[in-house]
């Protein structure tokens, strides 16, 4: 696999790096004159030029933290000409390998569509004293496929809606099924209408870019489970006639996140040769406005046969996952998640650096959520209750694409797409609403400016765990 963005991670290298970095964790400083001439009291960064040295201020020496640290050292070096950095280990494997992902996600810049490009000239970072940690070669080399995954996510999501069209996105999925064991499955508008996936074909339908059911599967020799997992791929949401205000709308050529990050879990999962039967469906469209614009009043007839009521065209996402969820659930899974930049709601209720996780199977939920936080993604889950089931009623068509109250969005949103899964699936589905951490307008923890790759880490420690428990 070709490794882009990345430097080499190298241990017990015997040579000496251009630099040391030394973390001062709760500003625990050594006692050396240096750090009295210039002031510097463990907080930042304290750069020791006689002795080469990169002295890093951080809370203490835990793996959320360090994850946060590698990253921005990372970006340090963008500013400087070293050509390598070495770090010594600390004991806990975990927290080694999270910093060493950290320092590789750091790495990541998005330039595609800039004329003149920065050379990074930094290629190696040395880790001295692996024994320590006992991390091993294996251990780079599956942090290097993670990251490299979630890099691709990132930039996919970050390229803009001119070029990054529903077909761009089925590219990118036959590229990725050039790989080993992956299969690639691309459905064309036709094909959607043999599907019956009306709800799906109606948000396409202004656009003048054709529509894409990309289905990628991955089969190992032996697998332990069957995984489906689904993505939102908007590759634009102006939000249909029911138009969002200019304002809200810069930034939804983001609204493909859940579509590619679906993408990228498969890549890293195959790439890793995990134990396992992994489908990811993306449901790629866009939403625009025109004279033969689906409309608020409008009555769909989803594939599962459900006939909704259209009263919001800006509620699009769940009517392509209705659609996208109902084929999913012909594969017959184990497991059925589904991730999406769904609602502003999600955002409102957890802030912009959490997802929401949502389902009928509260021991599901948790293990998600367990894994996802283990995996450094913030997640909470948000509860389903009957009275919020009752908002998304409708008068004239068997449910409504949206709720008739304004609180509650990310939950009613979530209660709809339940709607479309069948009784014998209620209690393997998962719906992840990726909608504040998916985009990044300030740069926080691993995340950069742009596409953050949310939803890739979590998803991938969680299947990790099922292929390891069964
Ligand atoms: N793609 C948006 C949700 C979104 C908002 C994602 C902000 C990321 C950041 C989605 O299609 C949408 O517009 N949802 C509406 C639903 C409403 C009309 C019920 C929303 O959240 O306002
Ligand atoms: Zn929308
Ligand atoms: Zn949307």
């Amino acid at each position: 696999m070709k490794m882009k963005n990345q430097y080499e991670i190298i241990l017990n290298e015997k040579e000496k790096a251009d630099v040391r970095v030394v973390f001062i964790p709760n500003k625990q400083l050594p006692n050396e004159e240096i750090f009295k001439t210039f002031n510097y009291k463990g907080e930042g960064s304290f750069f020791d030029q006689s002795k080469m040295i990169l002295y890093w201020g951080i809370k203490e020496m835990q793996k959320d933290y360090l994850r946060e640290a590698g990253c921005q050292i990372s970006r340090y070096f963008e500013n400087y000409a070293f050509k390598s950095f070495e770090l010594e280990c600390c004991e806990d494997l975990e927290t080694m390998r999270a910093l060493v992902l950290g320092i590789l996600l750091g790495g990541y810049s998005f330039d595609s569509y800039k004329t003149k490009k920065k050379e990074n000239v930094l290629k190696q970072v040395f880790l001295k004293e692996a024994k320590k940690c006992k991390i091993t070669q294996e251990d780079i080399q599956e942090l290097q496929i993670i990251a490299q995954a979630i890099c691709d996510v990132r930039d996919m999501v970050n390229t803009p809606p001119q070029d990054a069209t529903p077909e761009f996105l089925a590219q990118w999925g036959r590229n990725v099924a050039s790989q080993n064991n992956i299969t690639c499955k691309i459905l064309d508008e036709k094909d959607l209408e043999k599907e019956k996936m009306g709800a799906f074909l109606a948000v396409n339908r202004a656009s003048v870019h054709k529509p894409r059911l990309i289905h990628l599967s991955y089969q190992s020799k032996n697998p332990r489970a069957k995984i489906v997992l689904v993505g939102k791929g908007l590759t634009y949401d102006c939000g249909g006639l029911s138009l969002k205000p200019s304002d809200f709308m810069v930034s939804m050529k983001a609204d493909k996140s859940g579509g590619c990050a679906v993408i990228g879990i498969l890549q890293a999962v195959a790439a890793l040769q995990m134990e396992v039967e992994l489908h990811a469906i993306v449901g790629a469209t866009e939403n625009m406005i025109g004279g033969n614009a689906y409309k608020p009043d409008d009555v769909l007839f989803s594939r599962e046969g459900k006939s909704i009521e259209v009263r919001n065209t800006d509620a699009e996402g769940r009517l392509v996952l209705a659609d996208c969820l109902s084929y999913a659930q012909d594969l017959k899974p184990d497991y059925l998640l589904d991730f999406a930049t769904l609602t502003g709601a999600c955002v409102v209720g957890l802030g912009e650096y959490t997802s929401g996780i949502m389902g009928y199977n509260e021991e599901l939920k948790t293990r998600f959520e367990e894994d996802a936080l283990r995996s450094g993604e913030l997640v909470a889950k948000l509860p389903f209750n009957r009275h919020l089931e009752k908002l998304i009623e409708s008068k004239i068509a068997d449910i409504c694409n949206i709720a008739s109250s304004r609180y509650g969005g990310a939950i009613t949103a979530g209660m709809f797409l339940g709607a479309f899964i069948r009784e014998e699936y209620k209690d393997k589905w998962l719906h992840i609403d990726i909608a504040g951490p998916a985009y990044v307008e300030k740069d926080w923890d691993v995340n950069t400016y742009g596409g953050s790759g949310a939803g890739v880490r979590a998803c991938v420690e969680f299947i990790k765990n099922i292929v390891k428990k069964v």
